[in-house]
């Protein structure tokens, strides 16, 4: 019996620590404003040249094509995704943090995407874009 008890005791352990070790490491995964915006593929519509995050270029023909699809249907509605590379300049963290959760407009409209992630990774994402004042090292006319 006292074997049993032990040997649950110790399951435990382990399931705690591989759970907290899970959390740790999803936080480092993920932890950079920067990351967060590659792995929502903010990048299939916006560049951030300054720091040479281009536009997405999926592999797989058919999504490819869907992209650029949905890409020249925004552009007909005149609704161009900008280069981010200065975004900091023109919104504040909290602005952008808001921005995301559609609770802001902009020529009276919502931003065109969903954000699927955590409050958390909002702050985070908006934190960093803040951050982003790159004037003076890119061309905006650069397409
Ligand atoms: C499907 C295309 C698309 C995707 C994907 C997308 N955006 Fe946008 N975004 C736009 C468009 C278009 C605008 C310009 C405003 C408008 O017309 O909606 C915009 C505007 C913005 C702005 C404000 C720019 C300004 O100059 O004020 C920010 C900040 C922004 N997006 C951040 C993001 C982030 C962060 C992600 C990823 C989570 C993302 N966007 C994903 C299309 C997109």
């Amino acid at each position: 019996m006292k074997i049993v008890k032990e040997g649950v005791l110790l399951l435990l352990i382990i399931g705690l620590a591989l759970f907290m070790g899970s959390e740790v490491s999803a936080g480092k995964g993920q932890g950079s404003g920067k990351q967060l915006f590659i792995h929502f593929d903010c990048n299939a519509c916006h560049t951030i040249k300054a720091l040479h995050i281009s536009l997405l270029r999926p592999k797989n023909p058919i999504e490819r094509r869907q992209m650029r699809k949905s890409l020249r249907k925004l552009r007909r509605e005149g609704r161009i995704p900008p280069d981010l590379s200065d975004i900091g300049n023109k919104h504040n963290a909290a602005w952008l943090n808001r921005w995301m959760e559609h609770k802001e407009k902009i020529d009276g409209k919502r931003h065109q995407e969903i954000f699927h992630g955590t409050a958390h990774e909002r702050e985070v994402l908006a934190e960093w874009m803040g951050t982003l004042k790159y004037t003076r090292f890119y061309d905006k006319n650069l397409k």
